[in-house]
């Protein structure tokens, strides 16, 4: 099978594709970036310095399913308008696209605040997303909300430097549903979704991912 990987870049979304990249059921993944990824004799990585340039080219590239493991913040986006357009309106565009040529399954990391009655714009953003993006018709869907996510990131998070340590050393101690969600947790998640490609609809929380 073939399938696209948005955000792979990311801690997930590179977690996601190096699971997929060693998947035998998968022969080829496609994963549009800003930047270039390193190159693997199953992957095409199509790159723009804006993704919606890419969007025409999705016809094209007749995927079974997609892993949408892109987002940010609004502090990184610069505006709401801006933090919106990659975390709702990118995911929404690409997953519209290659439904229509084909494609039947979808995995998405959300967020456990994802909500449409909270009044928290990354909330209902994340909230809105989840409604639409189940409304565009795939036959198998699975919605992660991770909690804290555990992987190597580059960029500086102060939050996260402070609380990982601590929530890692905790571990035991922890609820389930507080603990830390390895990045290669929920990229077993996305992959092995699309991969079974199950006509249902499954939301995966974070004490499931522990
Ligand atoms: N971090 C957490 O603890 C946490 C908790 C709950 C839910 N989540 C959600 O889980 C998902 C994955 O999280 P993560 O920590 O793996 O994210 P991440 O490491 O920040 O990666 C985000 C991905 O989105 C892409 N992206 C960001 N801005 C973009 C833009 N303007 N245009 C195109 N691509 C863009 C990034 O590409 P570039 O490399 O080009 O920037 C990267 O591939 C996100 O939706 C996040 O909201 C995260």
């Amino acid at each position: 099978m073939k399938i696209l990987i948005l955000g792979a870049t990311g801690v997930v979304g590179k977690a996601a594709l190096e699971r997929a990249l060693g998947d035998s059921s998968i022969a080829q993944v496609i994963a549009p970036t800003r930047c270039g990824l390193s190159p693997h004799p199953k992957l095409a990585n199509p790159v723009a310095p804006e993704l919606s340039l890419l969007l025409p080219d999705a016809d094209a590239w007749e995927v079974d399913a997609v892993i949408c493991a892109m987002g940010t913040t609004i502090g990184k986006a610069g505006s709401k308008a801006a933090f919106r357009h990659v975390d709702y309106a990118l995911p929404i565009a690409f997953s519209k696209r290659v439904f229509r040529k084909g494609a039947q399954a979808l995995a998405l990391v959300s967020s456990p605040g994802a909500s449409l009655s909270i009044p928290l714009f990354y909330c209902r953003t994340k909230g809105e997303l989840e409604r639409d993006i189940q409304k565009i018709g795939f036959e198998s869907v699975t919605i992660v909300r991770p909690g804290m996510i555990g992987g190597e990131r580059q960029e500086f998070r102060l939050a996260e430097r402070m609380v990982l340590p601590v929530a890692k050393f905790l571990r035991p101690l922890l609820p389930r549903g507080l603990r830390v969600n390895p990045a290669a947790n929920i990229a077993d998640v996305l992959v092995d979704s699309v991969v079974a490609g199950k006509a249902e609809a499954r939301m995966v929380t974070s004490r499931d991912l522990v």
